[in-house]
């Protein structure tokens, strides 16, 4: 299992030079060569890993995908991707992974790449994704799905170990061997190893003998060629190795579906909207089901939802997910009108009790202070606009969003089909596609289909087993008045409310594990604004909460969707029977690893158990759903993918069944 990855991320430390170069503080290093950039990282990382043909090679759907050790300025990807545009045919595509300890902050960024006038158009998409980018795997996504950066923040042995990819080309540029040796490891070369295969190339601008030595132990084939410039040699070459892949059979990647590129998302909520989304952008043709007559009617339509975090100072899977999934969130909502679809007016977390207060102190000491800050009362109050009982954990960069508009921005997109009062019950497997099936009536086929609505999923035989649950949820409008317009952000303690959107708050939320009825009651209604009083007296006398009848306040109900350990379930899945049978030995020892491939329901993927927040993992789980269908890097580390998979609920049983 890897480690935690490192969680308090420094930002890039600059000096600039008299030409307006940037040169690191931390490494006494320039990031890139001060005579002739452009020109050299055309030379030394596109032309020496033969790009311009490799990209002019590409064929329609296919991908390229190169890996960095250090993004730096991000001067490479940029390089690359406007070589991209000019050689790849328009439906191919490019993905880069590349790893960043020291990210430049977005000033420093800004002051970098204007120094390229003609990268200008790249840069500038660049600079507006560039928000949220806090410690582990970032995904941002350029040019309609066309770019996908993948950017691990963190240490790159560290970070490259958790990297589930195959990397097509690799760039080496982690400042000169001398000044920063940890970026020329043996360890590290193990894991671009990992990661590369028979076609894998590799460039770096350094000529260093024993870089060239350790390279060649870890299976590259590296070879001195002329430099540009000052450069007299650099180093090219290409993976001769073999990579080793000890992968468990139920987590491994299923085939690639054979046939069509056509698929089914049942349900058009987030996770729905999420998936078809991720796939249409990658040239599916994706058929949406949705049983009402339009989509967000159920979990995905409450007027706010919050970007909450409930981070763990010990970085588990559900926090790194939580982290990766609120940055990949937060740059899609850059998208949206600030004010009527979402607002970044950030989120307050109130540290209501002593114990309350002493997790946040230790989360404020785990991560860094551009994703959260502890607040104490007087600051807090400023930020909220109102009096509140404590200060607490402030998150700059959340805030509340209008769900229905971020499902209806995923899934208003070219390739998308639409289909509304379609209610799939049965789903047949018919030669190499799947069918879904209302009764007597065939609603669509397709070659892969992804489950994603919500508890509904156990409907289907397929997927009857997964334990899925719902609790019911309440939340309570009210409208503002002249005092609530003070509220300036969102505030949290064991409920939350909203500042006003169109002119109205929502307070939330109830949690009711049995009861099936969506009919508003009162009772939530009075719990709700009891979870107000907590939240702060004064903010309820503005609301005047005192004369307002329970009876007859406005809200919405819906079922959230959860799963016994809160992780969501993203991922293919497998024949529970044939599973059972294939890895029966497990029950006896836990620690056999059979080379039985796991029997997957080719084509059957799930997106779902999104929980209270569902608004920071969906998106990126339809990220993870795209990426296995197509061989791409996973946006998440490797263990928090397998904490999604959907066959870690049939391997615990198999387990527990040895006691
Ligand atoms: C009261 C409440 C407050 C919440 N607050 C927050 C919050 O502040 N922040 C946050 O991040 N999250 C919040 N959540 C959770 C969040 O709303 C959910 O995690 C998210 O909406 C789940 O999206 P989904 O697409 O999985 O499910 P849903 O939005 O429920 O979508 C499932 C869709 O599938 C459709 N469907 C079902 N069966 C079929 C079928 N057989 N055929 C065709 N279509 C079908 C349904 O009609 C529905 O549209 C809250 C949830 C509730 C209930
Ligand atoms: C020469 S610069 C990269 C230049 C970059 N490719 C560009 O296009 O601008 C090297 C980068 O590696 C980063 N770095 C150094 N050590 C690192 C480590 N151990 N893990 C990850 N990144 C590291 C530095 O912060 C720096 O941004």
């Amino acid at each position: 299992m890897p480690s935690a990855p490192e969680t308090s991320s420094q930002q890039a430390r600059l000096e600039w030079d008299e030409q307006g170069q940037p040169l690191s503080s931390q490494f006494a290093d320039v990031y890139f060569s001060n005579e002739n950039a452009l020109a050299e990282t055309r030379y030394v990382f596109l032309a020496n890993n033969q790009l311009p043909e490799r990209f002019a090679a590409l064929t329609a759907n296919q991908q390229l995908v190169i890996g960095e050790t250090g993004f730096g300025t991000g001067l490479n990807f940029l390089c690359a991707w406007q070589l991209f545009e000019q050689h790849a045919t328009a439906t191919a595509r490019l993905h880069f992974v590349s790893v960043e300890k020291y990210p430049l902050n977005c000033a420093d960024l800004q002051r970098a790449l204007a120094l390229w006038p003609e990268l200008a158009p790249y840069a500038e998409q660049l600079l507006a994704q560039y928000v949220a980018l806090h410690p582990g795997f970032q995904r941002l996504v350029f040019a309609d799905g066309r770019i996908v950066l993948t950017l691990l923040i963190g240490d790159a042995r560290e970070l490259f170990g958790q990297l589930d990819a195959q990397v097509d080309a690799w760039f080496l540029d982690g400042f000169a061997p001398a000044k920063n040796p940890d970026m020329w490891t043996p360890e590290l070369f193990a894991e671009l190893a990992r990661l590369s295969h028979a076609s894998t190339t590799l460039g770096t601008f350094t000529s260093t003998g024993y870089v060239r030595r350790r390279l060649n132990e870890a299976g590259f084939k590296m070879k001195r060629v002329p430099g540009l410039g000052k450069k007299w040699e650099v180093l090219k070459g290409g993976f001769i190795g073999t990579a080793e892949t000890a992968e468990k059979p139920w987590f491994a990647r299923p085939q690639q579906p054979v046939g069509e590129r056509s698929a089914l998302v049942i349900g058009a909520g987030l996770a729905g909207c999420a998936t078809a989304a991720s796939l249409a952008q990658r040239g599916w043709q994706v058929t949406l089901l949705e049983r009402h007559g339009a989509i967000a009617q159920e979990a995905s339509g409450n007027p706010q939802g919050v970007l909450y975090l409930k981070l763990s100072a010990h970085h588990t899977t559900l926090s790194r997910l939580i982290v990766s999934g609120y940055g990949h969130t937060r740059r899609l909502l850059e998208q949206l009108h600030k004010g009527t679809d979402w607002d970044n007016c950030g989120v307050l977390q109130l540290a209501f009790d002593v114990k309350e207060a002493l997790r946040q102190a230790q989360l404020a000491a785990a991560f860094p202070a551009d994703l959260l800050t502890n607040l104490d009362r007087s600051a807090a109050e400023a930020k909220a606009g109102i009096t509140l009982p404590a200060g607490g954990l402030f998150y700059p960069e959340a805030g509340w969003v209008h769900p229905p508009a971020l499902c209806a921005l995923l899934s208003q997109q070219p390739n998308i089909q639409l289909r509304l009062h379609q209610e799939a019950l049965e789903l047949r497997r018919d030669g190499d596609s799947w069918q879904a099936w209302n009764d007597k009536q065939l609603l669509a086929s397709a070659s892969v289909v992804v489950l994603a609505s919500a508890t509904e999923i156990k409907g289907f035989t397929q997927s009857a087993g997964l334990p899925l649950k719902r609790i019911r949820g309440q939340i309570t409008r009210l409208p503002a008045t002249a005092a609530s317009r003070a509220l300036n952000t969102v505030v949290c303690a064991e409920g939350y409310v909203a500042p006003a959107r169109q002119d109205e708050h929502t307070l939330g939320a109830s949690f009711d594990f049995n009861s099936d009825n969506l009919t508003l009651n009162s009772a939530d209604h009075a719990s709700n604004l009891q979870l107000l009083d907590e939240i702060s007296p004064e903010l309820c006398g503005a609301l005047n909460a005192a004369a307002l009848d329970p009876e007859h306040l406005q809200g919405r109900a819906a079922f959230r969707c959860t799963s016994p350990d809160y992780l969501p379930i993203v991922g293919p899945l497998a024949d529970t029977t044939a599973f059972a049978e294939a890895y029966a030995v497990l029950s006896k020892d836990a620690r056999q690893v059979p080379d039985t491939p796991c029997p997957w329901l080719e084509g059957l993927y799930i997106n779902s158990g999104h929980g209270s927040r569902g608004l920071i993992t969906a998106p990126l789980s339809g990220e993870l759903i795209a990426a296995w269908l197509n061989n791409e890097p996973l946006p998440v580390p490797a263990d928090v993918a397998q904490a999604c998979h959907p066959n870690r609920f049939a391997l615990r049983a198999l387990i527990r069944n040895k006691a």
